[in-house]
């Protein structure tokens, strides 16, 4: 499939036609068909769902649970009741360390992460292990930005209660061989939780094939709306977790002195949820199925080698993240020879950029730790998805070459 056309399907380049956007690690932008799903459903079909029994509210609830059964294919799980709707990511997390790692952690355990995690899967784990004085274990990486899955085997012991890492990194892009990391885990029968934030898009994933325990991904960085994301997770372990979030919906009968909670997936939905978002997250889905996973990760992949070529080229620039197995993310710095060596700041990099219409990341990206093991207080971040072209790279080039000239570096 060739992506030439495809900014006509996303209304903002009709709005910003001359908008560069090289942050889709961030949020990707939304074509027309999800913008119409989310209209269609307030306009045709809004009503509460699984509450009432009148026409409207057997099509809400049929929108509602027809992304359920979309998501589930989507990432090939055995059963719809193995994807709860989630608010995002930063949810799905949550969910997991409250509601299954909570309850089994003891004094002296252990959870593992990885060096090159967002925040949002890094602080729920360690919030965790604080309340129970259990310990946050963490895989190193190389300077490369690839974690050594060496050091990885011989942290894990009787004690780790789980294992979270991020399959692909939104500051370095790398792309993280989770298969081995479910594999060293689970011979030591450690289950093992996947942030797919930055990969669900583009990469094709099978939580059968990988034998994943957990998942969790935003709709947002989908192609989808924002407020709404999936978490997956096995079956049998699902059902041995207690609920996190209490309210309606998720209960088959309450009494003043008791409630006994619903089955799944219901048992994690508590309150009315997103619906208009997960309804607008089914046409996301179709639209990621439409344009084939494994296109877009060529087509990313083919601008990803260009922009690094292009980048490098111009001097004076340092990339910051580059393991062979990388996703389309660019984080850089810039140094400035003549001022003993002192970097530029990435916030004046796109403040620059900003002015020919080149929107890019700065800053940490909610990944401080990173930050911390380059010695620096952030990175300047291109990020491609599948409506950027190599004339958008062209601008990105000339931009940066404009830094240089204006900071006289
Ligand atoms: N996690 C998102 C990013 O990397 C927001 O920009």
């Amino acid at each position: 499939m060739n992506f030439d056309n495809i900014k006509k399907e996303f209304p903002i380049f009709t709005h910003h036609p001359d908008l560069v956007y090289l942050d889709s690690a961030a949020t990707t932008q939304k074509p027309h068909s999800v913008i119409e799903a989310e209209r269609y459903f307030y306009e045709h079909q809004n009503a509460n769902v699984h509450r009432g029994i009148y026409g409207l509210a057997v099509e809400a609830t049929q929108a509602y649970e027809g992304t359920r059964e979309k998501a589930r294919a989507f990432i090939n799980a055995k059963k719809a009741k193995e994807i709860i709707f989630t608010s995002g990511t930063t949810e799905g997390v949550n969910l997991v360390a409250q509601s299954y790692a909570l309850d089994r952690l003891n004094a002296g355990d252990n959870i593992i992460i990885s060096a090159m995690e967002h925040h949002s899967n890094l602080i729920p784990w360690q919030q965790v292990c604080l309340k129970k004085q259990a310990n946050l274990l963490v895989i190193p990486m190389n300077t490369e930005g690839v974690l050594d899955l060496n050091i990885f085997k011989h942290l894990l012991n009787h004690s780790t209660k789980i294992v979270a890492v991020t399959h692909i990194s939104n500051t370095l892009g790398t792309i993280n061989p989770i298969e081995d990391i479910i594999e060293i885990a689970h011979q030591k029968d450690v289950p093992v939780f996947i942030d797919a934030a930055q990969s669900a898009a583009t990469q094709l994933i099978d939580v059968q094939a990988l034998n994943a325990d957990f998942m969790a991904f935003s709709g947002h960085k989908l192609f989808g709306p924002t407020g709404v994301g999936i978490l997956y997770g096995k079956e049998e372990l699902l059902n041995k977790m207690t609920p996190y979030k209490y309210g309606g919906e998720m209960i088959r009968d309450v009494t003043f002195e008791k409630t006994e909670f619903a089955g799944l997936p219901q048992k994690f939905e508590a309150g009315t949820p997103n619906i208009a978002g997960v309804a607008a997250l089914g046409a996301a889905i179709d639209f990621v199925e439409k344009m084939g996973r494994v296109n877009m990760s060529n087509h990313i992949k083919m601008l990803l080698e260009n922009a690094t070529e292009k980048v490098l080229s111009i001097g004076g620039l340092e990339i910051i993240g580059t393991a062979k197995e990388k996703s389309g993310i660019i984080s850089f710095i810039m140094t400035c020879p003549d001022t003993s060596g002192r970097g530029v700041h990435p916030h004046d990099i796109a403040t620059i950029l900003s002015e020919d219409n080149i929107a890019i990341r700065a800053g940490h990206h909610c990944t401080q730790p990173i930050m911390d093991f380059y010695e620096i207080a952030g990175t300047a971040r291109a990020s491609f998805s599948i409506y950027n072209s190599l004339e958008d790279i062209e601008k990105l080039v000339t931009s940066i070459q404009k830094v240089k000239k204006i900071l006289s570096l």
